[in-house]
């Protein structure tokens, strides 16, 4: 399968943070993984006409397709940008926006029916870890936000311990494979081997040039959803050459 190393602006990026977006497809032109930036929605449209290689996301959506929702937007919205993917159930909309595991699968049948790739984030607080929940509590979230009917096509998962999500403390190397290889059986399982095992695994929280590389190393592990390393091309680049060099392997 080929990786992918997804960047999350979060909401951070003027026009003039174009330029890393421009930088990066200069020196990405024919990549070997997959690359996705997902960008505040304002940056989407003039981000399509300079991204090259790199495809394009959203943060959220509106489980909707129109309507009343003052401030929300739709999947349709966003694929009409060229956005192919969107990020659904990301910790911080399930924390700032109570967002419940039953939104978040609403949320990415609204991105299917769009014809976009759903990126369904789940993860543990550290309290939750401390108290010896973390795999209950993954186990929960991925049956009550990964709708039936996900494929590799249309879904990724992304794996992102709170505690770590911009804190610059990453998950231990075991920790990683510990949870990303029970996300694999879970989805095997209750999907199919064939199936179950074509959606790709992202870890996120606090990925960075210096420790992808061993990131990358971890099973189970197709790629990382990046949040502050992504805003600068230089820095993004390196976590996509680190990715790159476990393609082939
Ligand atoms: P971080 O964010 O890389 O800044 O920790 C990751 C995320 O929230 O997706």
């Amino acid at each position: 399968m080929r990786k992918l190393a997804a960047g999350n602006w979060k909401m951070n990026g003027l026009k003039a943070d174009l330029d890393q977006i421009t930088a990066l497809a200069t020196d990405h032109p024919a990549p070997t993984v997959d690359i996705l930036l997902c960008l505040p929605a304002t940056l989407l449209t003039s981000a399509h006409a300079v991204a090259g290689q790199i495809a394009l996301g959203g943060q959220d959506c509106h489980p909707a397709d129109s309507g009343a929702h003052t401030g929300d937007i739709s999947a349709g919205m966003l694929a009409e940008t060229g956005a192919s993917a969107v990020i659904v159930g990301h910790s911080e909309r399930r924390a700032d926006h109570a967002e419940t595991d039953a939104t978040v699968a609403a949320k990415a049948k609204a991105v299917w029916a769009a014809g976009l790739t759903a990126i369904i984030c789940v993860g543990e607080t550290e309290a939750q870890r401390d108290a010896g929940q973390t795999l209950d509590v993954i186990a929960k979230q991925l049956s009550g936000s990964v709708p039936e009917g996900a494929t590799g096509a249309n879904t990724v998962i992304a794996y992102e311990p709170v505690w770590a999500i911009g804190t610059g403390r990453t998950a231990t190397l075991d920790q990683i494979a510990e949870v990303h290889d029970f996300i694999r059986t879970k989805v095997q399982t209750r999907f199919s081997a064939a199936v179950g095992g074509g959606i790709r695994l992202l870890y996120g929280g606090s990925v960075k040039p210096l420790n992808a590389g061993d990131i990358f190393g971890v099973s189970n592990v197709d790629g990382a959803l990046v949040g502050g390393a992504s805003l600068k091309a230089v820095d993004f680049g390196k976590i996509i050459e680190a990715l790159s060099s476990q393609q082939h392997h």
